[in-house]
């Protein structure tokens, strides 16, 4: 492996980033590493975040000498990235953060409905963007942990995430959404369980679009961008240390995302 681009997530989700960044820059070298023995992130305090996204990350740059770090987990970007990068100030840290201007930004108007982790939705990074929308959208933001739970549980239990989907989104269920802010990567791999639960169409945004451009560029701003002509390698850890888990992983890795 040349210097392989860290992807972390604190568990599945950050897959649905990484295929994403193999389609744009399929040359390079990745490392996926998933911390599944200590998901889900999202209900912790921002300190815990810190010190698991911390942890993480030593862990996987154990014997590699990684060109960036892409935190491919709203929760741990809002609560750690300026950190990262001061802990890591040789490579570039991307993060993502919930696409809550793009979906406000695509109508007149809308009326969105924001999921994300309750961690994304306290972060002061989270209310910057609120705060920046205005009021050119309504915005409901509401934590929908049971997604994660689901995807970690590799995605067999769709009856229980439907029911707490539904409680919570009753509601509001008096006028329709326009979109729906996918705010923490493990829900793109739950889109048709949300449109299910809906019971209509909508749009999806989701914010790993940018991750990937910036992502591209700060390489290229350091002059790292591979220039390897083969495709790059994929190498996949999960803190769980089971097979099963970094075989599920592939299963996610392989299958289509449908936004
Ligand atoms: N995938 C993560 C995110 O984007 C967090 C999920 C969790 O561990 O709660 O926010």
């Amino acid at each position: 492996m040349n210097k392989p681009i860290i992807v972390f997530d604190s568990g599945f989700g950050g897959i649905s980033v990484l295929k994403r960044l193999i389609e744009k820059m399929p040359n390079e070298d990745y490392l996926y590493y998933g911390d599944s023995a200590n998901a889900p992130y999202g209900p912790r305090t921002t300190a815990e975040v810190q010190q698991l996204t911390l942890n993480a990350i030593a862990e996987a740059s154990k014997g590699v000498e990684p060109k960036a770090i892409v935190i491919a987990c709203n929760t741990a970007t809002a609560a750690t990235r300026e950190l990262l990068q001061q802990t890591y100030p040789h490579i570039p840290v991307i993060g993502i953060l919930p696409a809550v201007e793009r979906a406000a930004k695509a109508k007149d108007h809308p009326r969105v409905l924001a999921l994300a982790t309750a961690g994304t939705v306290s972060s002061a990074a989270f209310q910057n963007i609120l705060a920046r929308v205005g009021d050119s959208a309504e915005v409901v933001a509401l934590p929908a942990p049971s997604i994660v739970v689901y995807v970690e549980g590799a995605m067999k239990d769709r009856q229980t995430v439907k029911k707490a989907l539904a409680e919570s989104f009753a509601p509001y269920m008096d006028k329709p959404f326009d979109s729906v802010v996918l705010g923490c990567t493990h829900f793109p791999f739950a889109a048709d369980v949300i449109a299910e639960v809906l019971g209509y169409p909508v749009d999806f945004f989701d914010g790993s679009a940018l991750t990937v451009r910036q992502t591209e560029e700060a390489l290229t701003e350091s002059n790292a961008r591979s220039t390897q002509e083969r495709t790059g390698s994929l190498k996949i850890i999960n803190s769980g240390n089971r097979q099963d888990l970094v075989g599920f992983a592939w299963t996610l890795f392989c299958a289509e995302l449908k936004v």
